[in-house]
């Protein structure tokens, strides 16, 4: 029957034809579907006499299986064709060299200052913050800096065009404002650090016009010298990681506290290189003292019902002195090779465990 091989012939080339797998399918359903051409052939069987019927019922069979393997093999190599294609676009291409490690690190500025803040949290310690745009009034009056003091000279501190209420603005000179701030908000027993940002007119290998300090503060009515030196020296102890380091308290003075003292730490200078511990010589690594009675009474405490003690350093001086690294400047520099030397893997954990609280 010449018609069906012209039919069976074009379903073939077809078939051949058929782009992708859907393509494929849309031929199988139009020649094999329920509304498909052979399946048309077969639907005619029923209205074939019996002897038509043989025949044409074999050859339509015949074409209704030849067509199916056609189907079958094509999908298969359909098949075979997709998988190929995605195995070349995912090969891995094991010549090209290993990405470079990207892992940022922790700068040492923000290393120190999680120490501070682990050692001082241990002994009940919360951290308190306040604005870096201070108003003269926090950062020099209440602390009873007096007004010829040489900290509020021009050259020192960076003043702000800015007013607030009449007040002159400045960055403030140190983190000792929020003692005021804390003392003005919240009601003894006060237990604060403040670590943050700093600022003064002065540039050169030890200090750098943007610095940071952390300020500390203790209120209470049975407040005394005795808790600021333990407080003190653990923290000196724990932080430089030496259980015996020589701690000495100097008489000083700051506007407010009374009496004050700088605190120093024992080292020693071999072949020039300095050595934190016991040695001959001191480091003075910060400033302290009983909160004065002038400045309670500024924020409203009674000075007769309570005391304080108080302390402050410099950041940016005591992680040099730990991590041994010699010019403050560099701490600024956004240089990668030293953030690379000097930095610190994010699992770098200070070890505090076991430590006394107050
Ligand atoms: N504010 C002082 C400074 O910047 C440091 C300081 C000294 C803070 C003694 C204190 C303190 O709280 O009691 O140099």
């Amino acid at each position: 029957m010449k018609n069906l091989d012209e039919l069976k012939s074009e379903i073939e080339e077809a078939i051949h034809g058929a782009a992708d797998l859907n393509a494929l399918e849309d031929i199988r359903i139009s020649e094999l579907g329920k509304k498909g051409r052979v399946s048309g052939l077969m639907k005619s069987l029923g209205k074939m006499d019996p002897e038509e019927r043989k025949t044409a019922g074999q050859q339509f069979n015949e074409l209704k299986q030849a067509v199916a393997a056609l189907i079958k093999t094509r999908k298969i190599d359909l098949e075979n064709a997709d998988l190929d294609a995605s195995l070349a676009e995912e090969k891995i291409d094991i010549t090209l060299p290993a990405r470079p490690d990207t892992q940022g690190s922790i700068h040492p500025i923000s290393q120190t200052m999680d120490e501070v803040v682990a050692i001082f949290g241990e002994m009940g310690f919360t951290v308190a913050e306040g604005p870096d745009i201070e108003e003269d009034w926090y950062n020099f009056t209440a602390l009873n800096i007096p007004v010829d003091h040489p900290a509020r000279q021009e050259h020192d501190t960076f003043y702000v065009n800015a007013e607030k209420d009449g007040q002159r603005m400045v960055l403030r000179t140190h983190t000792s404002p929020v003692q005021i701030r804390t003392m003005q908000s919240q009601k003894p027993p006060i237990r604060i650090i403040v670590p943050g940002r700093t600022y003064r007119c002065d540039h050169d290998a030890t200090h750098s016009p943007m610095f940071h300090q952390v300020e500390g503060l203790v209120v209470d009515e049975t407040t005394h010298m005795g808790h600021l030196k333990g407080c003190l020296i653990e923290f000196c102890r724990a932080f430089f990681r030496d259980d015996d380091l020589p701690v000495r308290f100097r008489p000083s003075y700051f506007p407010f506290t009374e009496p004050s003292a700088e605190v120093d730490i024992g080292c020693s200078f071999e072949d020039g290189s300095l050595k934190i511990g016991h040695g001959d010589d001191w480091l003075e690594i910060l400033g302290s003292g009983m909160v004065n009675p002038a400045v309670l009474e500024n924020c409203g405490i009674d000075s007769t019902k309570y005391q304080g003690f108080a302390f402050g350093m410099g950041i940016e001086r005591i992680a040099m002195l730990k991590y041994g690294i010699p010019d403050l400047r560099t701490f600024y520099d956004s240089d990668l090779r030293w953030l690379r030397h000097y930095g610190f893997r994010s699992l770098d954990v200070p070890s505090m465990v076991g430590r006394a609280s107050l």
